[in-house]
């Protein structure tokens, strides 16, 4: 998401955190910064917007010690006041930092009752003032007393006017590399934004904090170096060859971002700030409708069956363009619900503002800080899955998906769930990335399917209840990148019609979990086979009674039958991405499609 490079050496800093920074931008940024210290006049420089726009007016400050970042809003809207660099009361604290600190609230309120004053709505600028609370001569003692305060993740780069020749770096469940030359040394958060000065490495561990001088470094363990083979092309999608299978690869990390501080095991509930607004309104509805496009609408979908189940409010589900044509029944006690991973689709805001113009309560659930849905919607929650920079949509419905398993947590506990149910779907939520990260072990063996698959030219693609909308997800991404025909339709309505198209050259794949209508599937697959279709099943670990019947399997571990679609989801997007990679095809630019749409 963010990121990070920081510089100390002999030579001008400010050249080589900026070419750093540049190599940073695939992943995605809002606004960036720089501080480099010069001992006449320390700089400060921070923008709104892309790197390219200032370049020609960028002053060129002295100093051979430097911190950078582009930042990738998460708490607090996208300004210059937002943006890193972060410093304390006294300007002498200077801090760039990846990840999200969960307790800032709690630590600001204490602070701010101490004295301190803070300039942005950030949580990364309590570290900043936690520092400077702490450092009496040595920056990395009073780092190191900071971040015992602190709960979350981090990878920081930390500068002080006072202790003023070296760099302070820590991490926490965000990636942080030191990179080591003679006479030099670097920090950044991706190898891509080093890899022109140095392939020589330390990859910092949790827990450790470095210290980068002129003239050498330190750790607080020994640590071996390593060397970094990628090209530079690999590095700048994290080592993969496209951005589609890097963001495939970032499902369970999507998972863990977006329920992160969010689950209250203990009262079976969860926290969603961005609805706290609007909490006691929400409370008297008796009506959702969930309004999206394309893999956004799929998610609408899977939500559908987890609010009516779980929550027992009647949901609409609609496709925006149709939902703002039709005259949709609805009154005050109904809201409504826009699931949009950039906040920007026009078809998802126009029908938003006709909502709007009814006084209906709009509730957004965005991936993109600040976009015209998050700031058009009453409330919302955002899904923090990051950058997605494929055309094709994968890991921001993983996003959408775990949001909205908490949003029916949070509706189901204002009214009939019960404290079991809600730390029950709590509990496996919290396992849920562990579990996906089980099923992306599973990637050679879906390379190897798509080998056997390739040529066929039509594919089916079914599912029952919450893997309907897994069944229509798993062909809107094989079509959209393979150029291969695939329809996804509800195991039932097979012999109502598509039944007819059966037969040797027309595979299936079955997503067919252990759950409540797993009988039912077999029927289904049992009428597929009656007529030679080739089928591949998504079934559970566990289940090798499946082998029998169907011609391959890929197993998912047992999950609550409500968040199976987060789990089964992932081979097809890995079986999409082989496909269109072994076919040819630009994976992440498809072509006739764009990644916004922004127009009817
Ligand atoms: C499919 C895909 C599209 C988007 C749709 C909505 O892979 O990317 O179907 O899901 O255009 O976009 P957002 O979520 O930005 O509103």
């Amino acid at each position: 998401m963010c990121g990070i490079v920081g510089y100390i050496g002999k030579k001008p800093a400010f050249p080589i955190l900026l070419s750093g920074l540049k190599r940073l931008e695939y992943r995605g940024y809002d606004s960036f910064g720089f501080f480099v210290l010069n001992k006449n006049k320390p700089f400060l420089f921070k923008k709104v917007g892309k790197i390219s726009e200032f370049e020609q007016n960028f002053p060129n400050p002295d100093g051979e010690i430097g911190i950078a970042h582009t930042r990738w809003g998460t708490t607090g809207k996208i300004s210059e006041a937002n943006a890193h660099p972060h410093y304390d009361c006294q300007q002498n604290i200077f801090l760039v930092h990846n990840g999200i600190i969960e307790n800032y609230q709690e630590i600001k309120e204490r602070l701010i009752k101490e004295g301190h004053k803070f300039l942005s709505e950030t949580d990364t600028e309590v570290i900043c003032h936690l520092i400077e609370k702490y450092f009496e001569r040595n920056l990395e003692e009073a780092v190191r007393k900071a971040l015992r305060e602190v709960r979350g993740t981090y990878g920081i780069a930390v500068i002080s006017k006072k202790d003023p020749q070296k760099i302070v770096v820590a991490r926490l469940s965000s990636p942080i590399i030191l990179g080591i030359n003679k006479d030099e040394f670097l920090v950044a958060s991706d190898p891509a934004a080093i890899i022109t000065h140095t392939r020589q490495v330390i990859n910092l561990d949790d827990n450790e904090i470095a210290v980068l001088k002129p003239d050498g470094f330190f750790i607080l363990k020994e640590k071996p170096l390593e060397t970094i083979e990628w090209k530079i092309e690999e590095a700048e999608k994290g080592g993969y060859p496209h951005f589609m299978l890097k963001e495939i690869i970032e499902e369970p990390e999507v998972i863990e971002n977006a329920i992160r501080g969010r689950l209250i095991i203990e009262e079976g509930s969860v926290k969603l700030g961005g609805l706290d607004s609007v909490s006691a309104q929400l409370r008297e509805m008796d009506k959702l409708v969930l309004v999206a496009c394309g893999t956004a609408h799929y998610a609408a979908m899977v939500g559908e069956y987890m609010l009516e189940e779980y929550a027992g409010l009647p949901c609409e589900v609609d496709i925006a363009s149709e939902f703002r044509y039709r005259k949709p029944v609805v009154d005050e006690k109904t809201a409504a619900i826009f699931v949009s991973q950039s906040g920007e689709t026009a078809d998802t805001l126009a029908a938003l503002r006709e909502m709007k113009k009814k006084g209906i309560l709009t509730i957004g659930i965005t991936n993109v800080v600040g976009s015209t849905q998050s700031r058009e919607t009453d409330a919302g929650v955002y899904t923090r899955s990051g950058p997605e920079i494929a055309v094709a949509s994968t890991k921001a419905f993983l996003g959408q998906l775990a949001t909205l398993a908490m949003l029916t947590i949070y509706l189901g506990r204002q009214s009939e769930m019960s404290l079991v149910t809600g730390k029950r779907i709590i509990e496996e939520l919290a396992k849920l990335q562990e579990l996906a990260r089980e099923v992306l072990k599973k990637a050679p063996e879906i390379e190897k399917l798509a080998k056997k698959y390739r040529n066929f030219k039509n594919f089916w693609f079914i599912g029952r209840k919450y893997n309907f909308p897994i069944a229509l997800e798993g062909a809107l991404k094989l079509k959209e990148i393979s150029y291969l025909h695939a329809e996804g339709i509800a195991g039932g309505e097979l012999k109502h019609g598509p039944l007819a198209l059966i037969d040797e050259n027309f595979p299936t794949i079955a997503i067919c979990p252990s759950d409540s209508v797993y009988e039912k599937m077999i029927s289904n697959i049992q009428e597929i086979k009656a007529r030679e279709g080739p089928v591949i099943a998504i079934a559970t670990q566990g289940n090798e009674e499946i082998k029998k019947i169907v011609d391959d399997v890929i197993y998912i571990p047992k999950t609550l039958e409500m968040l199976t679609p987060l789990l089964s989801i992932i081979p097809l997007h890995l079986f999409a991405y082989y496909m269109a990679v072994l076919l040819g095809n630009d994976v992440d630019k498809p072509r006739n499609l764009a990644k916004v749409i922004t127009v009817e």
